[in-house]
C-alpha cells in the first residue's frame, strides 16, 4: 500500500502560560492520512481540535507550542525543519481554510492581491499568471472574476469562505485543512459551499482534514472520523462504524445529542456534566467523571487507543474488554 500523506505520532501541543506552566491542549495524539481521503476531526468546543491541526503545521502562534511527536507529511519531518523550508511547504503541500475567512483575508488588500502576493512569496509571480489563475480560482468556487478586484469587506461571509477555499487551491496541494469553515455560514450557503468541496475534491483529489463540532455533516463528508476529547483522542474508524453511534461511550453521547432528522422519532440527550477543564483535567480517562460506564480503574489508567476492528481503535478499556 502507498505511504499515507501524512502520518502524525504522539503530537502533544500546549499553551505557555506566563509564569512558565503549559496548558497541555492536545495529548500523545496518532493518526493517519491517506491521499484523497477524508478525516472529519470532531468533539466538543475546546477539546483541541484547532491545537491539532495548527500544531501539526506548525502555524500555532505564541504562547501555543508543540510539546513533544512527529509529524510526517509527504515525506517531509515537519516538526524538524527550518523554517524556509516550512514556508515553501506551506500552501504547495498543505493549506488551511479556517472558521473565519475575515481573520486570514487582508483587509486592505483585493483578492487579486492575495492571489499576487502568495504567488509571489513562491517566487511563481507574472502578470498574466495572477490574473488568470486568480479568475479560474474564482470560478472554481462559484464567484464571478469581477470580484478579484473587491476587497473582502465588500464579499458576503459565505463568499470570503469560497475565497478562502480558492486560495487554498492556488497550488493545488494534496492537503487541505478545513477548520470549521463553514460553521458561521447559514445551513443553506454550507451545504452549497461543501457540495462544492466535495466536487472539487473528486476532480484535484486532495485529501482533507476536516474540522468541526457536527457529528451529522461529518457522517455525509468523511471517509473516516476521529472522535477528540479533552485533548485526547478517544475513538478514529471509518465512517460505516460510527452508522450505529460508534463504540466508546462519549461517541455515543455526541450520537444521543444529534437533533432528530424531520420525521425522525427520537428525543434528543445531553451528556451529563461539564466539558473536562483542559487545564486541569481529570485524572485516567478524561471522560470518566461524565461515563455512565465508567469503573474504578477508569479514574487511575490513561486508556490507549486500541483496536477494536481493522482500522478500528477505541480508548475505553470496557469497549474493548481490556480492563480486567
Ligand atoms: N492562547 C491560549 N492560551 C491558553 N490556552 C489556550 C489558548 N488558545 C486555546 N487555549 C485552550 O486550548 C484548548 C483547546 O482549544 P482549541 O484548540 O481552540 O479547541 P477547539 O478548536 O476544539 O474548539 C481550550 O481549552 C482553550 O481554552
Ligand atoms: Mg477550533
Amino acid at each position: 500500500m502507498a505511504e499515507p500523506l501524512l502520518v502524525v505520532q504522539d503530537l502533544s501541543v500546549g499553551y505557555v502560560q506566563g509564569d512558565g506552566s503549559v496548558i497541555r491542549a492536545v495529548e500523545d495524539i496518532s493518526f493517519t492520512l491517506n491521499r484523497g481521503e477524508t478525516l472529519g476531526l470532531c468533539g466538543e468546543s475546546g477539546c483541541g481540535k484547532s491545537t491539532l491541526v495548527y500544531g501539526l503545521l506548525r502555524t500555532l502562534a505564541a504562547p501555543g507550542a508543540v510539546l513533544g511527536g512527529s509529524v510526517m507529511l509527504d515525506g517531509h519531518d515537519l516538526l524538524a525543519m527550518h523554517d524556509e523550508g516550512l514556508r515553501k511547504l506551506r500552501w504547495k503541500t498543505a493549506s488551511i481554510v479556517p472558521q473565519s475567512a475575515l481573520n486570514a483575508l487582508n483587509p486592505v488588500l483585493t483578492i487579486r492581491a492575495h492571489v499576487r502576493d502568495t504567488l509571489v512569496a513562491h517566487g511563481e509571480f507574472s502578470r498574466d499568471v495572477a490574473e488568470r489563475r486568480g479568475a479560474e480560482l474564482l470560478r472554481m468556487v462559484d464567484i464571478d472574476p469581477v470580484h478579484l478586484a473587491s476587497y473582502p469587506h465588500e464579499l458576503s461571509g459565505g463568499m470570503r469562505q469560497r475565497v478562502a477555499l480558492a486560495l487554498a487551491l492556488l497550488f493545488e496541494p494534496p492537503l487541505i485543512v478545513m477548520d470549521e469553515p463553514t460553521t458561521a455560514l447559514d445551513v443553506v450557503v454550507e451545504r452549497s459551499i461543501l457540495r462544492r468541496v466535495r466536487e472539487l475534491q473528486e476532480r484535484l483529489g486532495f485529501a482533507m482534514l476536516f474540522i468541526t463540532h457536527d457529528l451529522a455533516l461529518l457522517m455525509e463528508l468523511a471517509t473516516r472520523i476521529g472522535v477528540m476529547y479533552a485533548g485526547r483522542m478517544t475513538e478514529i474508524a471509518p465512517v460505516a462504524a460510527f452508522r450505529g453511534g460508534g463504540m466508546h461511550p462519549y461517541t455515543h453521547g455526541l450520537f444521543g445529542a444529534i437533533p432528530p432528522a424531520i420525521g425522525e422519532d427520537r428525543i434528543p440527550t445531553s451528556i451529563r456534566g461539564n466539558a473536562a477543564n483542559i487545564a486541569a483535567p481529570p485524572s485516567g480517562c478524561r471522560f470518566h467523571p461524565r461515563c455512565d460506564h465508567a469503573i474504578a480503574s477508569c479514574s487511575v489508567d490513561v486508556p490507549a487507543l486500541t483496536r477494536c476492528a481493522p482500522n478500528h481503535t477505541v480508548a475505553c478499556p470496557i469497549v474493548t474488554g481490556t480492563d480486567a
